[in-house]
């Protein structure tokens, strides 16, 4: 069972009310998630991210729904306070809406999560309705969307030229009609992430989008450091993850190489037990 002081949908527009920001970070397996939630996070985004930052492919299309279910249910199962978003993979959500409320559905049956997050804005609006008609809490996605990778060339800011920037805001007053609980603003100008915010009364959570949205959210790989293939320049690193992991595997590596691991208190004696493998 779930501890009672969860965190659901519905609070993150009471912190909007209340001026309370709202950090999210992705998160991919359970150890993750034990160590975001003892540090309070409030929502564990299971990013298509994992495309890239766990499973080593280019972009974010070639993830599936099974994979999402796999990841979603790791984080799941560590049980934590914060809400656990699931995003729906590529071709999950955009043939109809039918098969946008199953696929949302296998999340949170299969994956346990407490919410969605699809990308796009007025396509979109006909799938959200449905999946907040079933009673699944929906998170939009606008501005850069990944997996339109492939038709926007790229990974570039968005809503630059006016014309595009009075669309993003149209879609974000869309979806937030059609029942969404948030919106991720994604590589936008400030100005308009800052126009948005305030027009809204559902948060938004900014990537790339400047500091007056509602929540920020950082794909946790990036801000650990860990995930060094580029940098985007709206990541802020707060540890260089990768080089002290470097460092510890070689400070192992040569540890074993000298004979200096294991030592004496890593070695059972004849007489003894480990009470671990005795439970
Ligand atoms: O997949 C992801 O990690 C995301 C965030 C970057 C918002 O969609």
């Amino acid at each position: 069972m779930k501890k009672i002081d969860v965190i659901s949908a519905g609070d993150l527009e009471r912190w909007k009310k209340r001026g309370r920001k709202i950090p999210v970070l992705t998160c991919y397996d359970f150890t993750m998630a034990r160590i975001l939630d003892a540090a309070k996070m409030p929502v564990l985004l299971v990013g298509d991210s994992l495309g890239q930052v766990m499973l080593g492919h280019d972009h974010t299309l070639p993830v599936t729904m099974d994979e999402m279910v796999h990841h979603t249910r790791a984080v799941a199962r560590a049980k934590p306070h914060g809400l656990v978003v699931a995003d729906m993979p590529f071709l999950s959500f955009q043939v109809s809406p039918e098969r946008a409320l199953e696929a949302a559905g296998r999340l949170v049956q299969d994956g346990r999560a407490d919410a969605v997050k699809l990308e796009g804005g007025e396509r979109s609006v006909p799938a959200v309705e449905k999946i907040v008609a079933a009673g699944i809490p929906v998170m939009g996605h606008l501005g850069l969307t990944p997996q339109s990778v492939l038709t926007l060339g790229g990974y570039k800011l968005r809503g630059k030229r006016k014309t595009e920037g009075e669309t993003i805001f149209a879609d974000a007053r869309r979806l937030a009609a059609a029942g969404c609980f948030a919106i991720v603003l994604e590589s936008i100008p400030a100005p308009l992430a800052a126009e948005i915010t305030a027009d809204l009364k559902i948060p938004t959570i900014g990537i790339g989008a400047g500091p007056h949205c509602d929540g920020q959210v950082l794909v946790l790989h990036d801000m650990l450091g860990m995930f060094t293939e580029f940098q985007p320049r709206f990541v802020r690193r707060f540890l260089e993850g990768a080089a002290l992991i470097e460092q510890a595997v070689l400070e192992y590596a040569t540890a074993v190489e000298k004979g200096e691991f294991p030592g004496p208190e890593h070695c059972y004696g004849l007489d003894e037990q480990d009470s671990r493998l005795d439970e």
